[in-house]
């Protein structure tokens, strides 16, 4: 894949704006500072009557829900919110329901907007809310966790988990509008932080290896709460996942591409109980590092990906081996069963996403599970 992203729309010294060209679905991605306090502003246009529904979870409301109400409220929409548990389990259908039942309750229509403040979960769990409740309604992104910010918030895939997977019933949803205010990166666990980097990461390694670079150099100061880091970074990747939803919004080609890593790290999150034994992006980061050692192994890519790779995931603290997870005594061969599962399979052969080369990456299920097994024995020891 070559490096190909949506130019900037507009940027002040506020913030900046990136287009998710989608035709009658098109919307903006606002990125900056300061974002919630403006939210009112920004959001009162898109209104037909003033007011909303906000969904967060209890960690992140206890920061943002507060001065996210002022603005609203202080722009003349009247704001109601519902405040779920955080965490995986609740991209539940038991949560599905109790949303679904507590937003009709709330006696929503089919203009109302909702707003889904929080990382990933609250994000997917809202959004698909939103596409079945009265048949469809609109909704926000406010992205409160780094991967929210580079990943989850923008291009519109809604779900929650089903006893055989992560993921496995949702809907393309695109929102109305994304604000992802870097502010709300403070309040965020250092070990999320972490986690989503991997998410990052993932842009340069499919396809930008002058990011991925600028990652080697500046990747510590993302992390360390740098403003105008995390804003390039945040805005680097927004940027090139915009430019691949707009290419291929229901995957039927290259959006597969941002799999990165994912069929080798939902097998580990499905092993781990899609507990804090290993987040998301924990998992999306061992992942991208086996998914490189598979591209080697295969002799599509020139060895050497894999361990720079693995060298600049180790500096920044964030897990890179099979071994970082607690406990890891699984068998490659159960590991493999649980790919099975994933939704990545295509008549009955496995999708896996290699690279070339680092910032080269590109989408195949010409892969030999002898090597994949391999890769996963190897990983193991
Ligand atoms: P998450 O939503 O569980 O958030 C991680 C933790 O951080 C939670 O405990 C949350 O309460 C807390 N948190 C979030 N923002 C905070 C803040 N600003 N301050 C304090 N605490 C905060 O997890 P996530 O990593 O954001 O998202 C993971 C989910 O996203 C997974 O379910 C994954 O499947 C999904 N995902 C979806 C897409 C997509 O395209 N729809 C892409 C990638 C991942
Ligand atoms: N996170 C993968 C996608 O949006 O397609």
């Amino acid at each position: 894949m070559t490096a190909k992203t949506t130019p900037l729309a507009e940027t002040d010294n506020d913030h900046d704006i990136v287009p998710v060209d989608l035709g009658t679905r098109r919307y903006d991605i606002h990125l900056g500072s300061g974002l919630i306090d403006r939210a009112g502003e920004l959001i009162a246009p898109l209104l037909r009557r003033q007011r909303t529904v906000v969904i967060s979870d209890k960690n992140v409301a206890r920061h943002w829900l507060t001065p996210l109400v002022r603005s609203l409220e202080g722009a003349g929409i009247e704001t109601d919110s519902i405040i779920l548990e955080p965490g995986e389990q609740t991209k539940s259908f038991a949560q599905l329901e109790r949303l679904t039942t507590e937003l009709l309750g709330k006696r929503i229509e089919r203009s109302t907007i909702i707003i889904a403040l929080g990382g990933g979960v609250i994000g997917d769990l809202v959004g698909f809310a939103a596409a079945v409740t009265l048949r469809g309604i609109d909704f926000i992104q406010i992205p409160t966790s780094l991967l929210a910010h580079v990943d989850s918030s923008v291009g519109g895939k809604t779900g929650i988990n089903s006893l055989h997977g992560k993921n496995l019933v949702g809907a393309f949803h695109q929102p109305r509008l994304v604000l992802a205010d870097t502010d709300t990166l403070g309040t965020l666990p250092p070990r999320e932080l972490r986690a989503g980097y991997a998410e990052v990461v993932k842009y340069g390694l499919i396809g930008d290896v002058g990011f991925f670079e600028w990652l080697e150099n500046n990747g510590d100061r993302v992390l360390s709460g740098d403003a105008q880091a995390q804003r390039h970074a945040i805005g680097v990747s927004c940027r090139a996942k915009a430019a691949v939803v707009a290419a291929d919004e229901r995957e039927h080609g290259p959006r597969a591409l941002l799999n990165f890593g994912h069929t080798f790290g939902h097998a580990l999150e499905a092993e781990t109980g899609y507990s804090s034994r290993l987040l998301h992006g924990e998992g999306v980061a061992i992942g991208s590092v086996m998914a490189l050692q598979l591209s080697e192994r295969m002799g599509l890519c020139l060895a050497g990906a894999a361990g720079r790779l693995r060298a600049h995931l180790k500096a920044m603290g964030v897990p890179h081996d099979l071994t970082d997870i607690a406990d890891a005594s699984w068998t490659a061969k159960r590991l493999l069963d649980h790919m099975g599962l994933d939704k990545k399979v295509t008549d009955g052969k496995l999708t896996f996403i290699l690279a070339r080369a680092i910032g080269d990456g590109f989408v195949t299920n010409n892969v030999d599970e002898a090597d994949v097994l391999s890769v996963l024995k190897a990983a193991l020891n």
